[in-house]
């Protein structure tokens, strides 16, 4: 009995269940339809019915995603011949290569004039050139109640901040940044888990906000190159990320416009910061080193760049990210969702 119950279940879910509901009308399946299988297979792979792959792409995709065995389990010839190799390497060193990866052995991947990339944490094809004309000086005035509790809270937190680094600038980025990575974190979660919970789309605001969030932490792992933190600067971070993560999450719960226009408030600070530590920078104060491998390559500077420019491109993203804070909040401040305001990717 259940074994007929079983099939009886197995054979509705093969025939459509509920997950038609969730799909936008282009995509629903008419049976015996001549666009049926087009429906089916777009919501898995545009490019395999682009390239008139059809039923067969459909049918290896299907067997892919049903089977427990991973796809490379059994590698052509070339295939296992780079991976012996790569497993010879990895006897040679085994920091470098802890597995295989099922068999995949890792492409070789090489910058613009020929070198080896040596990056494992980013791809040439996530560097950019920052946006060097985005106008620094824009500021949200703020117009209500909300507005002014941001902006007061900001202000509020930047009086111990300068107190504890007065014009140690990189000290000061290097610590501001560990903090500047968990807004977007957070509120990328949660519209993550929302579109989740909800069945709907984000409009691209998650991948805008994580897009902030790594770009923050990029920001870190360059500063991090030029200020070596100091064990009770470890420890202050350990204890502003666990306060802070926590009081943003609740905040971001509670209203993201205040949540985001307090980032944007703090990333108005950010460019003020920065601005300051090329002043230091221009006088001699701070000693104009050059730049970071990480920095070069992440932006895209010149083999020859220095702290100057690193820190000029750093202040440009803090700007785009001052605008793309300000926007969220004024999409709920019209009483909207951020979905319904197509996020501003790709924007820097
Ligand atoms: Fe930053
Ligand atoms: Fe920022």
């Amino acid at each position: 009995m259940s074994h007929l119950l079983t099939r009886l279940a197995l054979r509705r879910l093969v025939a459509g269940g509920n997950c038609g509901r969730y799909l936008p009308s282009s995509l629903s399946v008419t049976p015996g339809a001549a666009g049926a299988t087009m429906a089916v297979v777009k919501p898995w792979d545009d490019v395999a019915v682009a390239r008139g792959q059809g039923l067969g792409a459909l049918v290896g995709q299907w067997r892919r995603m049903v089977s427990s065995v991973p796809e490379h389990a059994a590698p052509p010839e070339k295939e296992k011949k780079e991976s012996g190799e790569a497993a010879v390497m990895g006897e040679k060193n085994d920091e470098m290569m802890v597995s295989s990866y099922w068999g995949i052995s890792k492409k070789k991947i090489v910058r613009e004039d020929g070198s080896d990339w040596p990056w494992n944490c980013f791809m040439p094809w996530e560097t950019y050139h920052s946006n060097l004309t985005i106008d620094l000086k824009k500021h949200h005035k703020p117009k209500n109640f909300i507005d002014k509790v941001a902006f007061r809270t900001v202000k509020i937190l930047r009086i111990p901040t300068d107190i504890f680094f007065q014009r140690r600038y990189g000290c000061r980025a290097m610590m501001l940044e560990t903090v500047a990575a968990v807004p977007g974190m957070v509120g990328g979660m949660l519209l993550h888990l929302r579109s989740l919970r909800k069945f709907e789309q984000s409009g691209g605001w998650i991948k805008a906000l994580l897009e902030e969030a790594e770009n923050e932490r990029m920001h870190l792992m360059t500063m991090v190159e030029l200020v070596k933190p100091k064990w009770y600067e470890r420890l202050l971070v350990l204890a502003v990320q666990g306060v802070f993560f926590n009081v943003f999450f609740v905040l971001y719960v509670l209203s993201p416009k205040l949540a985001h226009r307090i980032v944007g408030y703090l990333e108005e600070e950010a460019i003020h910061s920065y601005t300051e530590f090329l002043t230091d920078i221009n006088s001699g104060a701070i000693e104009n080193v050059p730049a970071p491998v990480i920095a070069i390559d992440y932006w895209r500077l010149p083999k020859d760049a220095t702290l100057k420019d690193v820190v000029t491109v750093i202040r440009a993203d803090e700007a785009h990210h001052r605008d793309v804070n300000h926007f969220a909040s004024d999409i709920h401040f019209q009483g909207k969702e951020l979905r319904e305001a197509p996020a501003p990717l790709g924007y820097r």
